[in-house]
């Protein structure tokens, strides 16, 4: 018997460093690039890359350049003193002046700075695997409490207050700045000031068990204006439908066991909550577009979506109550 499978032969010819430069290139831009930066670390770090890039193309073309002569032979009338002027020169004196250079340049971006009372502050608490996040406004009586989700004002410096619940996890938003990590029993702080309206995703960026690499948040940088407004807005309750049927589902269910909805059930702080869920933009922790059907996928089953998550499988409820549940969430604004 012979094997049957069909022989593919696939030329890519001059298409394949033209595709593989495209895919490059497109990794540079977008919503989640440090090398397309949206906020004021964001494009220190940036400038940091482009300045050793540049470093180390020159210093590589100089190393080729003279290994290539020394073979070539080009060194004219060399004497004994050759090898030591360069070896002292381009091993010791040069090595030392630019990683000098570059522990200056370097030691300069180090974060200085303290906390301030007048300050947005953010609390982020990360748990496998989710952003519990917390608004807390200078002059807000009570805080914002929302999930998997951050929304910022541009130009203004915001105070990250980053916590854990279990293990390392790591924030951050590459568009708008460094990452750190949120370790538990501690508290870490980031001063992250983003420069661009716009709509961006932050990741986890420390491996915190099996779904880390499903554990994304979206940020959405407003105008200070619209992110006053929005922020105002969150201190209310969301328009509930009194006689939403998914609300009695969701309530005789067990749901709100686990999840608050500000304004219907305050008691569940296990899961995220869910407040205005409606107007996220993704569900999971940035895993799914937020949709009526991702919903109903999400609460039949949501291990299906991400592995090994605490939240249990509501497989045992009939369709249509799913489907009732995953509207009324999909309307709570
Ligand atoms: Cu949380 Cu990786």
């Amino acid at each position: 018997m012979h094997d049957t499978k069909p022989e593919i032969t696939i030329s890519f010819g001059p298409c394949l460093p033209i595709a593989a430069m495209g895919l490059l290139l497109s990794g540079c831009v977008g919503r989640q690039s440090a090398l397309a930066p949206a906020g004021h670390d964001a494009e220190q770090i940036s400038n940091l890359f482009w300045v050793m890039t540049a470093g180390a193309s020159i210093i590589w073309a100089l190393v080729l350049g003279t290994a290539l002569a020394a073979t070539l032979g080009l060194f004219k009338n060399p004497t004994r003193l050759t090898p030591n002027i360069l070896i002292v020169g381009g091993g010791v004196v040069f090595p030392t002046v630019i990683l000098g250079i570059l522990l200056i340049f370097g030691l300069r971006l180090l974060p200085n700075w303290q906390s301030e009372p007048d300050r947005l502050q953010i609390h982020v608490h990360g748990e496998q695997w989710w952003w519990r996040v917390v608004y807390r406004a200078p002059d807000q009586i009570e805080p914002v409490i929302s999930a998997n989700e951050i929304h910022l004002p541009a130009g203004q410096a915001v105070e990250f207050v980053l916590t854990s619940a279990d293990v390392i996890h790591s924030f951050w938003i590459p568009s708008i700045g460094g990452k750190l990590d949120m370790i538990p029993g501690r508290t870490t702080r980031l001063l992250l000031e983003a420069t661009r309206p716009g709509v961006y995703r932050g990741v986890c960026a420390e491996y915190c068990g099996t779904s880390h690499a499903k554990m994304a948040f979206a940020v959405v940088v407003h105008e200070p204006k619209d992110f006053n407004a929005w922020l105002e807005d969150r201190t209310s309750d969301p328009n509930i439908g009194t006689d939403d049927p998914g609300r009695k589902i969701f309530l005789s269910s067990g749901c709100a066991a686990c999840h608050r909805i500000r304004g219907l059930t305050e008691i569940g702080s296990v899961g995220p909550d869910l407040s205005h869920i409606g107007s996220r933009r993704t569900i999971g922790a940035g895993i799914a577009e937020n949709t009526p059907k991702n919903l109903a996928r999400w609460i039949t089953d949501p291990a299906h979506m991400k592995p090994a998550v605490q939240m249990p499988a509501y497989r045992a409820l009939p369709p249509e109550d799913i489907a009732a549940i995953a509207r009324f969430l999909s309307n709570l604004n």
